[in-house]
């Protein structure tokens, strides 16, 4: 289970809304839900997070756990231009996701990232490890390494997008530890949002100490959760 990386087989498909994702045949699991993956990334992370607290703060730090494709920084640049957003962007990802991956998603097609294609690729070109300032808008720092590794500063997030592999094949990444040190990092009333909804989930969300609520999921999905510390 704990070796995920290059070696496994990895396939570009198209979900649903016409977005593409790739595919883990060995673990039958996607980057994104099948049902659309730009429609799951704005409904649970933008519309369920950012949205929230962009109407508490016009500065929003935000933390994803699983960087990958980017899909979900992008949407949140092109978010935070609409809505005068200032954005601290930090990914963490142990496996980045190679560039003919990246060329062959055509995520910087959609007509959600378009206008903004050229960011997108400065997403991925940019240093790791380092904070940079993408544009006045965003700024981005990518980490990378494993989860369990990571050490962030405490309370300094308003927002954690946590979109890790599943439960059923990273159960490792869903542990009450991980969340303990999410909580740490997270300001008081800061969310975290994640399309999993699982029930021993929201039970070691809650034991760490947030209040957890499921919520509507994506398309194809009845339910999400969002937790506040
Ligand atoms: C469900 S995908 C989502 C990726 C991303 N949010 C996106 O929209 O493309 C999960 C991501 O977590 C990364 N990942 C897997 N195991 C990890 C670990 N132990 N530490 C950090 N990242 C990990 C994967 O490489 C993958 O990019």
């Amino acid at each position: 289970m704990l070796t995920l990386p290059k070696v496994m087989k990895r396939e570009i498909i198209t979900t649903k809304d016409g977005s593409k994702t790739i595919h883990l045949s060995d673990w039958q699991e996607n980057y994104h839900s099948h049902h659309g993956a730009v429609q799951e990334a704005l409904h649970v992370f933008i519309k369920s997070g950012l949205d929230n607290k962009a109407r508490e703060n016009s500065s929003v730090s935000i933390l994803e756990v699983g960087f990958g494709t980017g899909l979900n920084a992008i949407l949140t640049y092109a978010h935070a231009l609409k809505g005068d957003l200032h954005i601290r962007y930090e990914g963490v990802e142990a496996y980045p996701v190679e560039l003919d991956e990246i060329n062959e998603l055509a995520y910087a097609e959609l007509k959600e990232v378009a206008e903004y294609s050229e960011v997108y690729h400065v997403l991925h070109s940019s240093e790791w490890e380092q904070r940079v300032s993408i544009t006045p808008e965003f700024e981005l720092l990518k980490r990378k390494v494993m989860l369990a590794e990571y050490t962030p500063e405490a309370g300094v997030f308003d927002l954690v997008y946590f979109d890790a592999f599943g439960p059923r094949v990273q159960p490792e990444l869903w542990e009450a530890s991980i969340f303990e040190m999410l909580y740490n990092a997270m300001r008081p009333g800061a969310i975290l949002v994640t399309y999993c909804a699982k029930g021993q989930v929201r039970r070691d969300l809650i034991a760490v100490g947030f209040y957890v609520e499921k919520i509507p999921g994506p398309p194809g999905k009845r339910e999400m959760l969002r937790a506040t510390k």
